[in-house]
């Protein structure tokens, strides 16, 4: 569960929050729209721990995360949080696998190749897991992306414009695999998103504007 009080952020005198109240129940797969510019991955930043609110609080399943300190804040990144990119932000020189291994070896969690290879079975990239992802298609770089974000089964994915760099079939495909997978493994998924098409997937629809939040 995640819940946003009063959340407010500025950068300098601009303020791009101005007050969020939000509750994400577990589970939900929830959408966030919005102009370019109005907040959304801000709003996302804050929710991964990525950033620090001016004001109000953020609890996610009961702890204060806008509280934590430093230390505590890379933890919960860590262990609780997957995220997946618009730029899909994987290692180019290291193989598909390795990149879907890094969450595991950052928490200190062996693997014995089980959990990497059924995830790469799952995102349909078995014949590619010793390839490195510059050879790949942007299709397959996101699904490397995204069995990279749920090795570690966090509670909570980020998806940031995570189709913004595919074509249209292609950025279905890649919707359809996270919708399913949020579904079968009960993730809280946040999805920012330009493309009602995108947000389409979502339970819920939120939209971003003037620093507020509407649903
Ligand atoms: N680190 C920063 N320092 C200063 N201003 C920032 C910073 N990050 C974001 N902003 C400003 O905050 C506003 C919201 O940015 P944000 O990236 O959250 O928008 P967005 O809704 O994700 O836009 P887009 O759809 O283009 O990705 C913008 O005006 C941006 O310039
Ligand atoms: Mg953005």
């Amino acid at each position: 569960m995640i819940r946003l009080e009063d959340v407010r952020k500025c950068y300098g005198r601009q303020c791009v929050l101005e007050g969020i109240r939000w509750h994400v129940p577990p589970g939900a797969l929830v959408a966030v729209m919005g102009s370019s510019g109005s907040g959304k991955s801000t709003l996302l930043n804050l929710v991964g721990a990525m950033d620090l609110p001016d004001d109000g609080r953020i609890v996610v399943d009961g702890e204060e995360i806008s509280a934590y300190k430093d230390a505590q804040r890379t933890l919960y990144r860590r262990r609780k949080v997957g995220f997946v990119f618009q730029a899909f932000n994987l290692l180019p020189h290291i193989t598909v696998f390795e990149n879907i291994e890094l969450p595991l070896l950052l928490n200190g969690i062996g693997d014995g190749g089980g959990r990497v290879r059924e995830l790469i079975g799952l995102v349909g990239l078995a014949d590619k897991e010793a390839a490195p992802p510059f050879e790949l298609s942007g299709g397959e770089q996101q699904r490397v992306a995204i069995a990279r974000a749920l090795i570690h089964d966090p509670a909570i994915v980020l998806a940031d414009e995570p189709t913004g760099n595919l074509d249209r079939r292609t950025g279905q495909a890649v919707m359809e695999l996270i919708a399913s997978i949020a579904r079968e493994r009960r993730k809280t998924v946040v999805l920012v998103t330009h493309d009602p098409a995108v947000a389409r997937f979502a339970e819920t629809t939120f939209e971003l504007k003037d620093g507020m939040l509407h649903s």
